[in-house]
This record gives structure tokens, sequence and C-alpha cells, in this order.
């Protein structure tokens, strides 16, 4: 066990040890103090010369060098008034076989150590466990999975925060792909570039074994066997635009009008049919927008169709929002490919389904018997705006503030978590940051993660891809993981299932 420092500083909230020479410790590394009866983890997050010389000495010694004068270095190499001093933060104290923050410090020049991975042995496997990556220490990672209990995860939200391309979406398909390895959880998902199914040859979730029983892909293409997305626009509810789209108050009456005269047939009539107690400026940009959203033109003889396929006014697809809850009660995936369809209509649709399954998770609730139903999941990808400003009105919003109570849940995953309002931010019991180099991004979650985060910044500013920080009301500090790459997870579990035993 390699010594790498010594404690020779501190309080309660950071220590600073003095690094030995050459061990070459690394901002966001695990490092573990054993006291007597004690063991401290803790992680690097600064590191500054200590120089117990006068600077002047210090500042004539590089002169010569870089000027060439009298190139002779001062100081030998070993000189020990010349150190590194390294900042620690106490993340986690075992005692008694117990782990908790805190509460004490290590005596002064306690030894220092590179973490491993017995040291981590504390953290247990929960029940219907989510596999997020591996414990990372910096950029070493260590041979530990890392696990979070799925039921907390989901039921009090989450939320996946990073600047693009930094592995937000690997980070989901790996979830899905543990979570279908136990059918616990009925999730849904838009998958708005058509990147979990795995179209074709790239890897995706369709490569799962269990992907026949927990798996369910709804496009306007699907691949033979796989569901064709269609949806009759009488199975949408007003409810289901207001915190969708904008709409006026004026407008939002009109749909309200529409909808008490002609219960599910209210949008062919809103297109088609005026009232003389509706503006004719109201109806028609509110045509223009609802036109929009589901691409309906008008017909010759004045009848509203819709020029994509996937809706209709008829009855066809009347059943797909049902079948679709019907599938998340039963502890499937459900992928519907938005890629086809403009952002806002597929969130529509999802609106649509989320609003059934909370109809009937609410009854179940009033029955008693809410408990022996599965907990539910959506992935919101990329729609700050929807828990943002619309928040108040949409059903995902109701979701992230009383949906804990209801077994629905939130996997919300963003690049501008800045623009969800800290109310909403305040409900999301699990955050997982990635990698970040806007400041205003990497402080709103700072300032809104249940640790304290705040020693963290310039680390978050350099993770790496696969790379991120849970902070989390179920984790008793943040965790450093690496997320691998879905790709050659998928390809270990064929490369598995493919082993003959003679
Ligand atoms: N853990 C990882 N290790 C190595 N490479 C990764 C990892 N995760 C993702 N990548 C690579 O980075 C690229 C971007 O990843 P991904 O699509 O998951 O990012 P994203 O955060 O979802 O981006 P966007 O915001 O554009 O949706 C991918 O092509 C993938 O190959
Ligand atoms: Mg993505």
């Amino acid at each position: 066990m390699t010594i790498v420092g010594s404690i020779v500083e501190g309080n309660s909230k950071y220590l600073i040890m003095r690094e030995r020479k050459g061990a070459d410790l690394e901002l966001g590394e695990l490092v573990v103090i054993d006291d007597e009866k004690r063991k401290y983890i803790c992680m690097v997050y600064n590191i500054e010369y200590g120089v117990l010389l006068e600077q002047g000495r210090l500042y004539t010694s590089a002169g010569t060098i870089i000027e060439k004068t009298n190139p002779k270095l001062e100081f030998p190499n070993d000189d020990l008034r010349i150190f590194r001093k390294i900042y620690l933060k106490p993340l986690i104290e075992i005692h008694n076989g117990k782990y908790r923050s805190p509460i004490s410090i290590p005596k002064l020049f306690s030894n220092v150590r590179r973490v491993e991975k017995e040291d981590l042995s504390f953290i247990k496997e929960p029940d219907t466990k989510v596999f997020l990556g591996k414990i990372r220490s910096g950029g070493r990672i260590l041979d530990f999975d890392y696990y979070m209990n799925g039921e907390e995860m989901i039921s009090h939200h989450t939320i996946i925060a990073a600047q693009t391309g930094r592995g937000k979406s690997n980070l989901v398909k790996v979830m899905l792909w543990e979570i279908m390895n136990h059918g616990k959880f009925g999730i849904l998902l838009l998958d708005i570039h058509n990147e979990y199914f795995g179209i074709g040859n790239n890897k995706g979730l369709k490569d799962h074994p269990n992907a026949d029983r927990y798996l369910l892909y709804y496009s306007k293409t699907p691949p033979p066997g796989h569901k064709k997305l269609k949806v009759s626009l009488t199975t949408i509810d007003p409810e289901d635009l207001f915190g969708i789209i904008e709409l006026t108050e004026a407008q939002r009456e009109a749909i309200s009008v529409y909808r008490r005269q002609y219960k599910e047939e209210w949008i062919k009539e809103l297109m088609c049919k005026d009232l003389s107690n509706i503006a004719q400026s109201t109806l028609r940009s509110l045509r223009r927008k609802i036109g929009n959203l589901f691409r309906i033109r008008i017909s010759d003889s004045g009848e509203p169709y819709c020029e994509d396929e996937i809706f209709n006014f008829e009855k066809i697809g009347e059943k797909t929002i049902f079948d679709i809850a019907n599938a998340l009660e039963n502890g499937k995936i459900v992928i519907i490919d938005g890629s086809s369809i403009p952002d806002e209509t597929g969130l529509v649709i999802m609106s649509a389904i989320m609003r059934e399954v909370f109809r009937r998770y609410e009854n179940y609730k009033d029955q008693g018997i809410l408990k022996d139903k599965l907990q539910i999941g959506v992935v919101l990808e990329e729609a700050p705006r929807i828990l943002g400003e619309l928040y108040d009105k949409n059903i995902f919003g109701r979701i992230a503030r009383e949906g804990r109570k209801f077994k629905i849940g939130l996997i919300a995953v963003t690049q501008m978590a800045s623009v969800i309002p800290d109310e909403i931010l305040a409900n999301i019991g699990t955050k997982i940051i990635m990698g970040n180099e806007m400041k205003k991004e990497r402080l709103k979650l700072i300032e809104n993660s249940p640790q304290d985060l705040s020693d963290y910044d310039y680390i978050i500013a350099g993770l790496e891809k696969g790379e991120s920080i849970v902070s989390s009301i179920f984790t008793k500090f943040p965790v450093p993981i690496y997320t691998p790459l879905f790709d050659d997870i998928a390809k270990s579990e064929k490369e598995k299932s493919e082993i003959v035993v003679f």
C-alpha cells in the first residue's frame, strides 16, 4: 500500500496533506486515511505548491534558468522545503462498519493512500438495481460496479445534465439495458434521434436478450415485427396541448368550448366548424397551430384530414395510448420513435400516455392497491421548456411535483438545467452531473444538489465523455463514476450468450 502523503492542516470541511514526491495525485482522485478507529474517504479538489523558502529566492532561481545567465537550480530535487499541497474534501467516515458523512477529522500526520476497490465494500448492491457505471477515482476507473436502487432513483426523479456529446444518451441506454434484465419498471421514452432501439446494424436496446419480453418500439417506419405508430386524434385531450404548445388564454378557452360541445371529436370540429361565440382571429391562429402539430389539411370538400399517416380522425390507433399505458404497467420499456415528427407532436403523444398512466395510478392509490403496482418512469430528453416556463401546465411538471406519491417518476435529460425552475430541481432526488464547460449550467446544478458540491466546480468542467458525479438524496456522498460505452456492454452480453458449453 503506497503512502501518497501526510495530513498537516485542515478542519472538518477540508484537509491539507503534504504530497509524497512522485505520488502525482490528480484532481478528483479518491484517497483513504486509515485512522486508528475510523477510516476516511476523501477527494482531491485542489492542488497547490508548498514552499518554505523566501519567494525572492525562487524567482531569482527561475530567472537564472530561463535567462540562461548562470543556469543552475539552487535547490536540489529532493529539497524538503519544496512540495505539493493537496486539498482533500472528506466525503465519508467509516466507523464500526457503519458509514456516514464525516463528523470527525483524522489525526495530524495521518498517512494518506490511494483508494482501492475493497475500500468501497460499504456500498451494497440494492434491490431492483440500476447500473450506472464504475466508480472512478479521478481518471482511474475502479473495478467496482455502481448501482442505484431503481425504485428510489425513478420515484424521486433523476436529472442527467451535460453539454452536448458528453454521453447523456449513452448513460440512459446503459440504465435501460439493466432495467430490461429484471422488467420491474415501466419506462416511456420519446427518442427524438432514433438512437435507442438500434436501427439496422447499430447496437441498441433491441439487442437485449429480453427484448422480446420487455421492449416495445413504435415508429412511423418500424422494422418487421414492430409497431406502426398510429394515434387517433379522438384520444388526445386539450390538457395534452396546454403545457406543450404556447396558447393564449383565448385560445385555451376556445379549445375548452369545442371539447365540451364535441367531446372526442373536438379537434376535427375545431378545424372546420366556426362557432359564433369564438372570435375568427382566435380560431385562425389556433387552427394554424393545431394544424401544424398534427399536419392537418382541409380537403376541397371542407373535410379535415391528416397528411401524416401517424394521426387520423377515425378510429385507427384509438387504442394506442391505452395499449402503451398497459405495457408500462407491465414493466416494459416503450420507445416512441420521434425522429420523423416535430418534437412538440411527440411530446403531445407522451403527454396523452402519461395522463392515462397518472389516471390509473391515482385510482390504484384510492383503492389502496398502488403498492402492488410497478414503478413507472418517463424519460424526457431535451425538453427544458416543458420543465421550464410551461411546467405548471403540463403532466410532466405534475409528475415532478407529485408523481412520487403515485409511483411515477421523471428521468430528465438536458443540456440546459439552468432554465428549469428551482422548485422542479429541488424535487429531483438524483442529479447525474456530466461534463459542462458552461459555468452558468454548473452553478445551477451545484446550487441545487443534495450534497455540497461547491468544491466540484472545476472538476465538473473537466469531466470527460462518460464521466459523471452522482449526487443524490440516496447517497451519502457525491459518487464519481464512469459509464462504459453502451456498445461494449451490448457486445459482451452477446458474447456471453454465444459461449457454447460442452
Ligand atoms: N462512456 C463513454 N465512453 C466513450 N465514449 C462515449 C461514452 N459515452 C458516449 N461516448 C461517445 O460520445 C458520443 C456522444 O455521446 P452521446 O450521444 O451519449 O452524448 P449526449 O450527451 O447524449 O449528446 P447530445 O447532447 O448531442 O444528445 C457518442 O458517439 C459516443 O460514441
Ligand atoms: Mg443525447
